[in-house]
């Protein structure tokens, strides 16, 4: 099928590649010309793994502009992926979405088009985005009858495993009121849902994964879904991390609860890892999203709220456990391994980290940090904050009064700790994933401080 993708952030540049993958044919429109000069030259403009080789791979199938009026008469489905970035006052900025929306609308032709919103947006807004389209569809000639119809097809693809994400979905849902519009999309993903296509070399089919299942459904609740799942799994984190802080205080072990817990096939192991909280672009905006939506229907959303503020606290309890263990902050060094909000990305947004940084500095803290990945962006994004960045791991460590895992990145876990346990002025270790062994790290030497234990 003919596919044409607005926007080529993460979800849109994942999305096109991977559909590229299954035999379409893609053409991706981004307003940033050096980006589409990137994207054309093979190169990919973010930290995604093995997404750049397949892009390369994919170039013969994929075209890249900054306009093309006729990728968009021609497609027979148009995914809107443009960003929704945080408006300064509260809620997210649509006005990127609005112009996508309008540019679409101005180039349907009249062959059926699906018109797919990627973008996060919130609750209601297919509706919106319909009427976008509409009125500039209409607005340029005397087209009395649609011939497109609006679908919300939420992505639930993590960083770091976007492409895995993509591939093996663990469900795909397709909300639209157009019984047409379900049916393009349904040819669209069949060879997902069927996995019947050759999977790309780096990121292979896990053994027994069968049909993938799919959810059809309206456009109200397929943008709900979306919410509602990641409120859960943001919830799930704080909940882990709240018993977590109980299970300090009784002296229990929160990895052998959180196991115990999991093991119950109603609640699931994965996402009880506790530590410092839940960082990036999705689970702080909407879970925020999802309290304003409901507030607007005068629902509260009493435990997402709670979520929300336990992961703000889990920041503070950083300091609260350095300072237990220092007794004084003003003047000390600390080290940071690790600055991304989760390890296989780039991306600072809403990391830990950053407020973690703030509030050592507020303390009159010297802030030293390392990150395999994100340390170019950090320069640039947050170039007045007065941290030292170091080459390496070691360099965070030497001369520090302690140190603080902030991203569970792998090769952390295999660093020569007990040689660096020599070398920092107090062998203070807080994991604030909880990734290290304490028994290994006491053993070399560390003051062990983690989460729950
Ligand atoms: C998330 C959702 O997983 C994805 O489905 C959605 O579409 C987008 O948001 P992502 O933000 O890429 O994906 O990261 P994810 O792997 O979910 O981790 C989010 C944060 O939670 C990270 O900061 C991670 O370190 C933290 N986390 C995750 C925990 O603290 N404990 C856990 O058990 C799991």
């Amino acid at each position: 099928m003919k596919v044409c993708i607005v926007g080529t952030g993460y979800v849109g540049l994942t999305t096109g590649t991977c559909l590229a993958w299954l035999g379409h044919e893609v053409t991706c429109i981004d307003a940033d010309q050096s980006k589409v000069n990137m994207l054309k030259a093979g190169k990919c403009p973010i930290y995604e793994p093995y997404l750049e080789q397949m892009l390369q791979d994919m170039l013969p199938r994929m075209r890249f502009a900054v306009e093309s009026p006729e990728a968009i008469s021609e497609a027979d489905v148009v995914f809107i992926a443009v960003g929704t970035p945080p408006h300064p006052k509260g809620g997210p900025d649509l006005s990127y979405l609005r112009e996508a929306a309008e540019t679409v609308g101005r180039h349907l032709d009249s062959h059926f088009t699906v018109v797919v919103n990627k973008s996060t947006v919130p609750i209601g807004s297919g509706n919106w985005v319909g009427a976008l389209v509409r009125e500039s569809y209409r607005g340029n000639g005397s087209r009395s009858q649609d011939h497109f119809a609006v679908a919300s097809n939420p992505e639930f693809l993590r960083e770091g495993a976007a492409i895995f994400d993509t591939l093996y979905p663990d469900r795909v849902v397709l909300g639209s009121d157009d019984s047409r519009a379900i049916g393009m999309l349904y040819a669209l993903y069949r060879p997902v849902l069927e996995q019947t296509f050759v999977p790309p070399p780096n990121v292979p089919r896990p053994e027994h994964l069968g049909a993938v299942p799919v959810i059809t459904t309206d456009l109200a609740s397929a943008e709900l879904i979306k919410y509602a799942a990641n409120a859960f799994l943001a919830l799930k984190i704080s909940y882990i991390n709240e018993i977590g802080h109980l299970a300090e205080k009784a002296g229990a072990d929160i990895s052998q609860v959180a196991k115990g817990i999991g093991l119950d096939a109603r609640i699931g192991t994965r996402f009880l890892q506790p530590g410092i909280g839940w960082g990036g672009s999705c689970f702080g905006k909407d879970t925020a999203a999802l309290i304003s939506t409901a507030g607007e229907y005068g629902v509260p959303m009493q435990i997402v709220a709670a979520a929300r503020e336990v992961n703000c606290h889990q920041r503070e309890r950083v300091i609260e456990k350095l300072l237990g263990e220092l007794k004084i902050l003003k003047g000390r060094t600390i080290g940071l391994l690790g600055l991304a909000f989760k390890p296989n990305t780039d991306d600072l947004r809403e990391a830990p980290a950053l407020s973690i940084v703030q509030n050592l500095l507020d303390r009159d803290c010297k802030v030293k940090a390392h990150d395999p990945a994100a340390m170019r962006r950090f320069r640039a994004e947050y170039a007045g904050v007065p941290l030292a960045l170091c080459e390496n791991p070691e360099e965070v460590v030497r001369d520090s009064d302690a140190v603080v895992l902030v991203t569970d990145w792998q090769e952390y876990r295999d660093l020569p700790w007990s040689e660096l346990a020599g070398t920092m002025r107090k062998p203070v270790l807080l994991d604030g994933r909880n990734f290290l062994s304490r028994s290994q790290m006491e053993a070399a030497g560390f003051t062990y401080l983690s989460f729950g234990a």
